[in-house]
């Protein structure tokens, strides 16, 4: 908590003294960033030996089951705790009520089986949303005039996340924004033995324009056309909203926050952090990941220093985590610094 002790006057005060040398800036350092901060998300789709790039999103690649493994051996041997795991799949198998996320046997139960058969020290996380299996690229079950229904939806929601939850997977993380969905996941995990599944609530998600190289890289922005996700996600220019959308969802039973976009919405993740107190974490999305790898690319930004400047960020406003596409360029430097 911050003193509001009057600083004594210049000279007394001279806050230059402790900025003058590395040591006392390092003694006086009010956060830090480590690999346990990052959680990396990854795109996940059908075949073998494939590393498609996404071109929205220089250095992101779409991994097969096979070449994901790989992926999950950098994050152990990097240290970062967590992989987040994203679908992007055939359009033959969307449908208008994406009823594919519910298949047992669909791409991302069977490769969160074998991430966790393999490496069963990493934490798994998967999303709970339609969208990636919705024909319209909607995250629900969407009626006559294209509104999302939302208790239809939390219904398929609830078998999306008991069937991630059989497969064994850690963390289920529903991205979906329906209203009392996070009680009614909640209710089917324990009701079903999955009293160990995390649930991580993406509780303050806006309706953002920073999704777009996102929703290309699982193939739904096509689908989704011109229309938008604005009567469920948040409205940008909402901040209360924010605070009772989190108390909602820790009331219903989640085990952490977040806060979705992140750098534009600091000030929302201070405000939850302070609020509550519980792990709050912030999604660095993609097109915040695109804006400074275009700037790099062009000679505009120095890509490591507004890499680890804008993660840091997320600490000082109070954040626990951080899903990050930079997770593992960053826990590579944070580990050569040392
Ligand atoms: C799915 C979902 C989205 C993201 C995470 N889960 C897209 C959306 O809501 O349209 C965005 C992540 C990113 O932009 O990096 N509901």
């Amino acid at each position: 908590m911050t003193s509001f002790l009057p600083l004594p006057d210049f000279p007394a005060s001279r806050p230059r003294r402790n900025r003058r040398d590395d040591f006392s800036r390092r003694l006086v350092r009010e956060h830090t960033l480590s690999a346990d901060d990052f959680i990396y998300p990854a795109f996940v789709t059908e075949g073998q030996g494939v590393q498609q790039p996404i071109s929205s999103m220089p250095g992101i690649v779409r991994y097969s089951p096979d070449t994901l493994m790989a992926v999950a051996e950098q994050c152990l041997e990097l240290g970062v705790p967590v992989l987040a795991l994203f679908p992007a799949i055939d359009s033959t198998l969307k449908t208008p009520d994406g009823i594919e996320a519910a298949n047992p046997d669909g791409l991302i139960p069977r490769v969160v089986s074998q991430l966790k058969q393999r490496f069963p020290e990493l934490g798994i996380l998967t999303d709970v949303a339609l969208d990636p299996y919705t024909s319209h690229g909607q995250d629900g079950v969407i009626d006559q005039d294209g509104y999302v229904i939302n208790d239809v939806t939390t219904e398929i929601l609830v078998k999306q996340a008991l069937v991630q939850a059989q497969a064994g997977v850690d963390i289920v993380a529903p991205s979906d924004m329906m209203d009392g969905r996070i009680g009614a996941v909640r209710q089917a995990l324990e009701a079903n033995g999955h009293i160990h599944t995390r649930i991580m609530a993406y509780s303050a998600k806006y309706a953002s324009a920073f999704y777009g190289p996102f929703r290309d890289a699982v193939g739904s922005a096509a689908n989704l056309g011109r229309s938008n996700k604005a009567t469920y996600q948040m409205d940008p220019a909402n901040r209360n909203e924010a605070l009772r959308e989190v108390a909602a969802d820790i009331r219903e039973g989640a085990d952490m926050v977040m806060v979705k976009p992140g750098m534009p919405y600091l000030d929302v993740l201070r405000d939850v952090k302070q609020a509550f107190g519980v792990p709050t974490f912030a999604y660095q999305v993609s097109g915040e990941y695109a804006m400074l790898k275009a700037a790099a690319a062009n000679g505009w930004l120095d890509h490591d220093k507004v890499m680890m400047e804008s993660l840091l960020a997320f600490k000082r406003a109070g954040g626990d985590g951080i899903l990050t596409y930079f997770a593992l360029e960053a826990a590579q430097l944070l580990r050569e610094q040392k």
